[in-house]
């Protein structure tokens, strides 16, 4: 699978061209595409700057020498690399099972172009599952209970030793949320994003237009 993973990470980093801005998603899939975005910074002296979508990334960039911008300065991005959890074959995702997803859907719709890069094991005939929803702290119950009435079922995610709720990057929580089918990937995002509390959920339905699929095969 790394290998698969490699190839998308690769093919994803040669579309980047001198003088890009760049969103860096986050994951083990980007990873590769950082790594070979290394290599051509030392190759062919890549000039590019990148905005990272997580504390992860931004290590990661800082230890590559790529070079990091913001969104402040950088408001419009030529492109965003990152990887995915699910894809349906009308290009709607799933992310955020990494936790990133709130800084990943701001560097998507910054960005005009978003590649996504995946392995085969991420294609599926239909979304399902959980979907990651980071939520403000504050309401978190109210929003399981709202989770609930929708046809959810909230689930508060932990650490690794269920030692207490996984923060994110941005001081959340984040709940994974799982429904018996999910019919309609656009119309839950826009459901979702209605709850307040809610700061953003993990289905990208709106980016369509603008995404560029990779998926890496084992062999090549
Ligand atoms: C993080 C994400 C990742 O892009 C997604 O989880 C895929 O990760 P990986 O490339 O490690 O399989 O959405 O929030």
């Amino acid at each position: 699978m790394d290998r698969a993973k490699q190839e998308a990470g690769y093919r994803a980093a040669d579309c980047v061209r001198d003088g890009d801005v760049i969103g860096i998603g986050t994951g083990s899939t980007v990873l590769y595409a950082m790594e070979r975005i290394q290599e051509r910074i030392v190759e062919e002296g890549l000039n590019i700057l990148g905005v990272p979508t997580s504390h992860q990334a931004a290590y990661r960039a800082v230890e590559m020498d790529i070079p990091l911008t913001t969104l402040d300065a950088h408001p419009r991005l030529n492109l965003a690399i990152d990887g995915a959890d699910q894809v349906d074959p009308g290009l709607m995702m799933i992310k955020g099972r990494g936790g990133a997803h709130l800084r990943e859907k701001c560097v998507a719709d910054a960005a005009d172009t978003f590649i996504v890069i995946v392995d085969e094991s991420k294609c599926v005939q239909a979304l399902s599952g959980a979907v990651p929803v980071e939520v403000l702290p504050f309401a978190c119950m109210p929003v399981l209970r709202r989770l609930t009435d929708i046809g959810g079922k909230g689930e508060i995610r932990t650490g690794s030793g269920k030692d207490g709720p996984v923060i994110s990057d941005n001081g959340n929580i984040i709940i994974d949320c799982t429904f018996r089918e999910i019919p309609s990937p656009a119309k839950l995002e826009r459901t979702l994003a209605c709850i307040p509390g809610i700061v953003e959920s993990g289905l990208f339905t709106r980016y369509i237009k603008k995404t560029k699929l990779i998926v890496g095969k084992k062999e090549y």
